[in-house]
């Protein structure tokens, strides 16, 4: 009998987490897929050239929801979500991460009785402020499978009461993607070099940035002084700055809307470009959780711009050090790190490249 695979993804990051699974979905002949886009990321170079560089089908179904308020954007995920399920009737529909489009999914299969899998369940920040909490909490609440990348997953989820049978401990599908494209990424280089935007850099000669995080940047002070932070971390090595559209608003009339010497502020960069930057940059700063577990994986040292991490692995295994919104420590931690300082690190249990693997393999046994 046939298997009915639905795919939800919505923003940037849950692109390299659905690409493995499909792949390794679409090697299994009982199994059918349908791919919804809901529209919640839709520039070019926040959705599109992420299809094309990951291989990813053009979606079946996109949803146009666009940008609001997060009850907006909720509401309208779910509104137009609703009918496509009742007329698709998948057997599963498998959500991602934890942005606004991942929850309203859910929370719409829920209540249709339609099997829900969530991959990435588990991580907790414990920070009710994120709203990636908020999602991440209500999803894996909703959902009927969940896929952990890492043991501390399961842990949390136990102590929410979630039953174990539905748990299932499958390592991470972002390292997945990564393993697959980084012969590519690093195909970007050319005679040590790497060309993008119209700057030219040298491996290990800079320093590598993300920031869009609510908390940091809809702050105009807290923005500001992680401004003037990353300005002086750019006196050692130039600090490379590829900037989310809800960054690029925030600095818009600010003295840091400008390019230095110091300071590069690129449009957002496409998944190749980006991996190939991360792979031979000095140090990653980054408030992301996804960057945390690609640094990680790759070894390069990453500094975060936050006061906790759903993703405490990439601490205590990892790269990964949290410097909270203490740019004291920011500027400290870097330095210590640009002036040769490395810490012991490992990549985590089942970071292997086989997640998606995994999953294709538990949907197709029945669980
Ligand atoms: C969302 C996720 C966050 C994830 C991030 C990755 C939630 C709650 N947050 O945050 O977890 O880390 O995606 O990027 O789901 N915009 C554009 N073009 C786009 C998309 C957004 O210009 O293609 C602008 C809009 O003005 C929008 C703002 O960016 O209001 C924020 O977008 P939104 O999807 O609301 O949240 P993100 O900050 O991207």
């Amino acid at each position: 009998m046939t298997i009915h695979v639905l795919h939800v993804v919505g923003a940037r990051p849950n692109f390299m987490k659905v690409a493995p699974v499909m792949a390794a979905l679409a090697r299994h002949t009982r199994v059918r897929q349908t791919l919804v886009h809901t529209g919640q990321h839709y520039d070019v170079n926040m959705s599109d050239i992420f299809f094309q560089q990951l291989g990813l089908p053009a979606p079946d179904v996109n949803l146009e929801v666009g940008s609001g308020s997060h009850a907006q954007q909720t509401a309208q995920v779910m509104s137009r979500f609703e009918p496509v399920v009742l007329e698709r009737k998948p057997d599963l529909v498998l959500v991602y991460g934890d942005v606004n489009s991942t929850v309203a999914a859910a929370l719409v299969c829920a209540k249709l009785g339609v099997r829900v899998g969530h991959v990435e369940a588990g991580l907790r920040s414990f920070d009710r402020t994120m709203p990636e909490e908020i999602n991440r909490l209500v999803t894996d609440q909703l959902a009927d499978l969940l896929f952990t990348p890492s043991e501390d997953g399961n842990v949390n989820l136990a102590r929410e009461g979630i039953p174990a049978e539905k748990v299932y401990l499958v390592g991470n599908v972002m390292i997945d993607t990564l393993v697959h494209m980084l012969p590519a990424a690093l195909a970007r280089w050319q005679d040590g070099r790497f060309a993008v935007q119209g700057m030219t850099v040298e491996p290990g000669r800079y320093v590598l940035t993300t920031l869009h995080r609510p908390s940091n940047v809809d702050d105009p002070a807290m923005l500001e002084q992680i401004m003037a932070a990353l300005f002086d971390i750019g006196q050692q090595l130039p600090v490379i700055f590829p900037i989310h559209p809800r960054t690029r608003q925030r600095l818009q009339n600010t003295q840091y809307a400008i390019c230095s010497t110091q300071l590069h502020l690129l449009e957002p960069l496409s998944y190749l470009d980006f991996l190939a930057l991360q792979r031979h940059a000095a140090l990653v700063i980054t408030d992301s959780g996804g960057i945390q577990e690609e640094t990680t994986y790759l070894g390069v040292p990453c500094l975060t711009v936050r006061e906790n991490t759903e993703r405490p692995v990439t601490v205590t295994l990892g790269t990964n050090q949290l410097v909270g919104r203490d740019m004291g420590r920011l500027r400290q931690a870097a330095d210590r790190i640009l002036n040769g300082e490395v810490r012991p690190h490992q990549i985590p249990p089942l970071w292997d490249g086989k997640a998606g693997e995994r999953i294709a393999e538990l949907i197709v046994s029945g669980c």
